[in-house]
């Protein structure tokens, strides 16, 4: 009985081999309505890698992009390992992997997917642009769709371990970088029974290597861009690193770990995940201390290479419209159908954490 069923898979699957663009094509550019996920009831701690989950380092084609929670949910088979993935695999993936809290998983993760991703196929890549994606029906954001990997709307400058896209390599993991971020654990880190003297990563840690990352790009980068949404954005990052990488039963980040997930995207032996959801406001209060110890401005360089500050106002409804208004493109409202459903489900998404504001409408540029 087994061997006629398998015939029956190569008989469908033969036609798939021999034209696989025509038949990609003609499967994705249907549209898929997306359906929130189930929240989970879960919100412990719980050892991971779960079975079934080995590490697996990516293979030719595979995408991987600037984000280690992300990348490390692919090698570990939490995402699809091939990068690509849609709202629902990437709100439950986050959700289970690291036990982020579920309404921020989704904005975070509607945000990726109205800026980078094909919210008429729901899909997005965590790394570049692939022809597994297509571009919007009509190419209304331009020819291709890009991914999260792609400078601008979502990815940008003073990221931690990544370069600024106009002087380096902004996707990959940057040995000298994180170098840095380990000299200033020894200087300022904590000691700790387990792991030994100054060997653990604390918010003073983060303090001195955001600043540093800061001044360092300042002056490096002539193109620098660093306006409010991208400035609340990177402190985040450095909040998410200290709460989402950090072991969950003992609490502690050590250099090792941090190392696993930053270098080798890929959980260390032993971890656990937090014990308790992290959410927004965790996030914000800790990502605001970390700016408040050295604040920087909004702004951008202008070309002689001086700082030229913004003088929007800094809180949080101004944070939300420079991501879900100035980093959406405005075409995404002029939709109809399962494109508009997905448009307005997605943005929605975003406003439950900026419920305070008026809902913020998309007026980015097309194509970029
Ligand atoms: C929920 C969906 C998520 C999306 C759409 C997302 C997307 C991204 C993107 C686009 C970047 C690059 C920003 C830049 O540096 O220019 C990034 C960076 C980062 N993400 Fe994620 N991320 C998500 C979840 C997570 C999770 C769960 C974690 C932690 C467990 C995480 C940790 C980080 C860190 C630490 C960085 C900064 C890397 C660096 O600056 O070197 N992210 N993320
Ligand atoms: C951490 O350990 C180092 C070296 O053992 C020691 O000099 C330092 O005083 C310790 N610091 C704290 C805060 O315990
Ligand atoms: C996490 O803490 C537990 C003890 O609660 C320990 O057994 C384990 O090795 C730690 N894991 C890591 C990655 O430090
Ligand atoms: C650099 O350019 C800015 C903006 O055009 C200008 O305000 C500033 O005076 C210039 N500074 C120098 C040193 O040329
Ligand atoms: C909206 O879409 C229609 C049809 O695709 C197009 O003709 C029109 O120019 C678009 N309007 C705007 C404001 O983008």
């Amino acid at each position: 009985m087994l061997l006629p069923a398998i015939y029956v898979v190569f008989a469908v699957s033969l036609p798939t081999l021999a034209f696989p663009e025509l038949a990609l094509r003609d499967r994705d550019h249907e549209g898929v309505r997306i359906v929130a996920p189930p929240r989970p009831t879960d919100t412990g701690v719980i050892p991971l890698p779960e079975p079934g989950h080995p590490f697996i380092p990516p293979r030719r084609g595979d995408q991987r992009g600037p984000c280690p929670g992300l990348n490390t949910l692919a090698n570990h088979g939490y995402l699809p390992r091939n990068g690509i993935a849609s709202f629902e695999q990437i709100v439950s993936a986050v959700t289970r992997g690291f036990n982020m809290d579920y309404d921020l998983a989704s904005g975070l993760t509607a945000f990726g997917m109205l800026a980078r991703g094909n919210p008429y196929i729901n899909k997005l890549s965590i790394g570049l642009d692939t022809p597994l994606i297509p571009p919007l029906p009509g190419k209304i954001d331009g020819p291709i769709t890009r991914g999260l990997a792609a400078h601008g709307r979502f990815e940008g400058d003073v990221s931690m371990t990544r370069q600024d896209f106009a002087i380096g390599d902004n996707i990959h993991f940057q040995r000298e970088l994180f170098a840095q971020l380990l000299d200033l654990v020894a200087q300022y880190g904590d000691n700790s029974t387990v792991t030994g003297p100054r060997s653990v990563v604390n918010r003073r840690v983060m303090e001195e290597f955001k600043f540093k990352r800061f001044v360092d790009s300042q002056a490096a980068d002539k193109k620098l861009e660093y306006h409010i949404g991208r400035v609340l954005l990177s402190y985040g990052e450095a909040a998410f690193t200290l709460n989402f990488f950090a072991n969950g039963t003992d609490g502690i980040l050590s250099t090792s770990t941090m190392t696993s997930f930053f270098r080798d995207q890929r959980f260390p032996k032993g971890f656990y995940r937090r014990s308790a959801a992290g959410n927004l406001d965790k996030i914000g209060e800790d990502a605001g201390a970390i700016l408040s110890a050295k604040p920087v401005p909004p702004g951008a360089n202008a070309p002689n290479g001086t700082y030229i500050p913004d003088t929007d106002n800094f809180d949080g409804c101004s944070l939300y419209y420079n991501l879900a208004a100035d980093n959406v493109p405005a075409v995404l409202l002029n939709t109809t159908g399962v494109l508009k459903q997905n448009v307005d489900f997605l943005l929605n998404s975003i406003h439950v954490l900026f419920s305070d504001c008026p809902p913020a409408v998309p007026r980015g540029a097309a194509g970029v």
